[in-house]
């Protein structure tokens, strides 16, 4: 292969939550190298090229490293075949998504924008090249990639080296600059081999060599999913747990750091919740049972299924908590739903709990105040509408439902009146709600449901607010 050590000329397809901030911070660290970043939705790569505080994807500290490096050696661009062409390592981070029809339709990954990018990778490279598969896929991808470009390329050498994502929304600057670990997977052939090097070492830039892992390509494939797994598995846990406690008169809190404190087990990852949301979790979870399936152990699939069926049962356990604390007709009450993001400090809502739990409040015909500090209602409004077309519902019906929805920009507006506060994402600015302020204003019981259990209850002491948390409320 005539991949050169020293090749220097990146490109990654997909600008999103992925590839956006992992090439900004590759790009800060390794001056040396040039990086253009394309994508097939030239609105996004306008965004990029545009003013700071209106990036395409939220990030603490993304702005900072963007202003350091764009139009240096890092670049957004719409003209994805030259890029492909000058490029000698080519990033996929397009998405991945759960398939919605045909073979495996809810369960199986969708590959079809990967593979679209291994054909126009493979027609318009005219020089060999290391294929970097950063999208999570399963395990066997890197074959299927392999397949593709060899059958739609001439006498063009490729390569392909795993190299999954471990950064969390919210955290990915600090997660990219400070890496538990990088893993980088790689067939065992000397070619292999080498790609896999010539991946270490833009990496080596920045992180300590003891912490950059190199595996064979399956094994990459499947730690990347088996890591979100375990990750899930520790949220679906504490989270069964949080419903014996409610149950019974055990505290989550307190249970949460009693297991947590065992070195062995680590305290993170322990807190109860709404349950939990983001692109990844489910996603990869479903690939890995369906996985499993594929290869006949039906246990160890319906095993890892359970993590996600624990996870749909807090989402119905605590909608239908509301629905009892408020006990009347509940078309007369107002529910304010605090947080749309699928956790604190981002954007995206993409399989947020607050979805399921408002789509199941609104069905009963709640009247719903929905306010969060970063998604724009235009982004709620859609997930509402889709969740709940998902659901059977005719656009007819979802349109009167909606009539029963009204969004705030801020906090103060939102909780006016109300007759329950539902807390779904773990905002700051959510921890400081004045509960005096407003049982001053309101002559009516307000109900407080905290879905992230950031309140403290001993603060909550108005005889006018009654408080339910997860985990700890016995009622
Ligand atoms: C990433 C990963 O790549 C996914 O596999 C992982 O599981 C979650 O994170 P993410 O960056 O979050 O995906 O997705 P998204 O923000 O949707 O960005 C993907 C981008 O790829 C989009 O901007 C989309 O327009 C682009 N894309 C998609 C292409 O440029 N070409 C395509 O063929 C398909
Ligand atoms: C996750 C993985 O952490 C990351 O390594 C991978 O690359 C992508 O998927 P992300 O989905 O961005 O990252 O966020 P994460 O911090 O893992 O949170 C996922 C969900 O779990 C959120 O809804 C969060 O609120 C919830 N959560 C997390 C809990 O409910 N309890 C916890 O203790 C931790």
């Amino acid at each position: 292969m005539k991949i050169k050590m020293k090749s220097k000329n990146i490109c990654c397809i997909g600008a999103g939550y992925v590839g956006g901030p992992t090439m900004a911070v590759i790009a800060s660290k390794c001056p040396n190298y040039k990086i253009t970043v394309v994508d097939i939705d030239s609105k996004r790569i306008d965004l990029w090229n545009g003013d700071l505080h209106r990036l395409p994807v939220y990030e603490p500290g993304l702005k900072e490293v963007i202003d350091a490096t764009r139009g240096k050696n890092l670049f957004f661009s719409n003209d994805i075949d030259k890029e492909i062409r000058q490029a000698d390592i080519i990033f996929m981070a397009v998405n991945t998504p759960t398939k919605t029809e045909g073979k495996g339709k809810g369960m199986a990954t969708d590959l079809r924008f990967v593979e679209k990018c291994a054909e126009r990778i493979a027609k318009m490279s005219l020089s060999d090249k290391i294929i970097v598969e950063k999208s999570t896929a399963p395990i066997g991808t890197a074959k299927r990639i392999k397949e593709i470009l060899k059958l739609n390329s001439k006498n063009i050498k490729f390569e392909i080296v795993s190299n999954p994502e471990f950064l969390a929304e919210g955290t990915a600057i600090n997660d990219l600059l400070y890496p538990d670990r990088i893993l980088v997977g790689s067939d065992e052939t000397p070619s292999g081999k080498m790609a896999s090097k010539v991946i270490v070492d833009i990496y080596k830039h920045w992180v300590p060599e003891n912490k950059i892992i190199t595996t064979n390509l399956w094994s990459s494939e499947l730690s990347k999913l088996a890591s979100n797994a375990f990750l899930a598995q520790r949220i679906s846990s504490i989270n069964s747990l949080s419903a014996l406690c409610d149950e019974s008169g055990a505290n989550i809190k307190e249970v949460s750091r009693a297991i947590g404190s065992d070195s062995r087990i680590g305290d993170k990852f322990l807190e109860a919740s709404v349950g939990f949301g983001g692109s990844c979790f489910k996603k990869d979870i479903l690939n890995l049972v369906y996985l499993c399936k594929f290869y006949g152990l039906n246990e160890v699939a319906e095993y890892w299924h359970q993590v996600i069926k624990i996870n749909q049962f807090q989402k119905e356990r605590f909608s239908q908590r509301i629905l009892t604390i408020l006990d009347s007709d509940i078309s007369n009450q107002t529910i304010s739903i605090l947080g749309w993001a699928f956790k604190k400090n981002t954007n995206d809502s993409r399989e947020s709990a607050s979805i399921d739990i408002s789509s199941n409040l609104l069905k009963k015909d709640a009247n719903l105040n929905i306010y969060d500090p970063m998604v724009k209602s235009s982004k709620v409004k859609k997930d509402l509408v889709e969740n709940l077309k998902n659901q059977g519902l005719s656009m007819k019906e979802i349109d009167t439902k909606l009539l029963r929805v009204r969004f705030f920009d801020n906090i103060n507006d939102s909780i006016k009146n109300t007759d329950c506060i539902a807390i779904m994402t773990e905002w700051d600015e959510f921890k400081n709600i004045n509960i005096d302020e407003i049982s001053k204003v309101t002559s009516k019981k307000i109900f407080i449901a905290d879905g992230r259990n950031i309140l403290n209850p001993k603060n909550i002491e108005s005889s006018k607010v009654k408080y339910i948390s997860v985990g700890n409320s016995k009622f």
